[in-house]
């Protein structure tokens, strides 16, 4: 069934007996499958859990994506299954090494062993004009590193980001973080939206935002 919140691509399907945030790919991380759709768990996916809060992140299915903080390819599968070309920027070689075979079976996703703070090592790569980031990288400096990437997107691209409170600082309130990153990112982006995400992911703030 398609939900008009949710972009061409991603479904809510009976999989497992259960309605699921779904995608249409071959499964990367021992998820439930039905008639080729693989659940998206929004517990193991900060932009999982945003569609199922019901965020606007703008998408709207067969965009071009640059993602940071790939990891092994959890998330970013499922981009790459509703999106266009997809880079999957991860700069930790264990996880990417299990990234490359996620991206194996999947002709648009194009994993880069690449620092997300060093945009100009992967910026001969990365075409310019991308239709949204989406970064969760989850290390000190989160907003930073989004504003060092603004450089690929569109002027009317999206930005879907998710902060971690304690990646920043572990004794601060979480509010008193996020507002702080917020004001890094209002020095380059206009906030849309935001909305934590401590139903799925403790001290997480998911945040959209476009170019100013
Ligand atoms: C929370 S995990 C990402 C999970 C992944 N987004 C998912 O949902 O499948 C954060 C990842 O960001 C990566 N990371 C942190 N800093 C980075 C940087 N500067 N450049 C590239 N990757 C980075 C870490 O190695 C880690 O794999």
């Amino acid at each position: 069934m398609s939900d008009p919140a949710l972009p061409d691509g991603v479904e809510r399907r009976e999989i497992g007996g259960e309605t699921r945030l779904a995608t249409r790919g071959p499964a990367v991380y021992g998820e439930p499958t039905a008639d080729g759709w693989r659940a998206w768990d929004p517990e193991r996916s900060k932009l999982g859990g945003m569609f199922e809060l019901g965020v606007d992140t703008g998408f709207a299915g067969g965009e071009t994506v640059l993602y940071l903080g790939a990891a092994s390819g959890t998330t970013v599968s499922h981009v790459a299954d509703f999106a266009g070309p997809t880079y999957a920027v991860e700069f930790a070689p264990r996880p990417a090494r299990d990234l490359v075979d996620a991206a194996e079976p999947r002709d648009r996703l194009f994993p880069l062993l690449k620092d997300a703070r060093k945009p100009r090592s992967y910026a001969h790569v990365v075409e310019s004009g991308v239709d949204a980031i989406v970064q969760d990288v989850a290390t000190r400096g989160q907003a930073e590193v989004a504003v060092r990437n603004r450089q690929f997107l569109a002027d009317d691209g999206r930005l879907v980001l998710a902060i971690k409170a304690r990646s920043e600082d572990v004794t601060a309130a979480p509010a008193d973080v996020f507002e702080r990153a917020l004001d890094r990112l209002r020095e380059t982006y206009e906030i849309l939206e935001t909305q934590r995400l401590d139903r799925y992911h403790e001290d997480h703030l998911g945040v959209v935002a476009t170019p100013r």
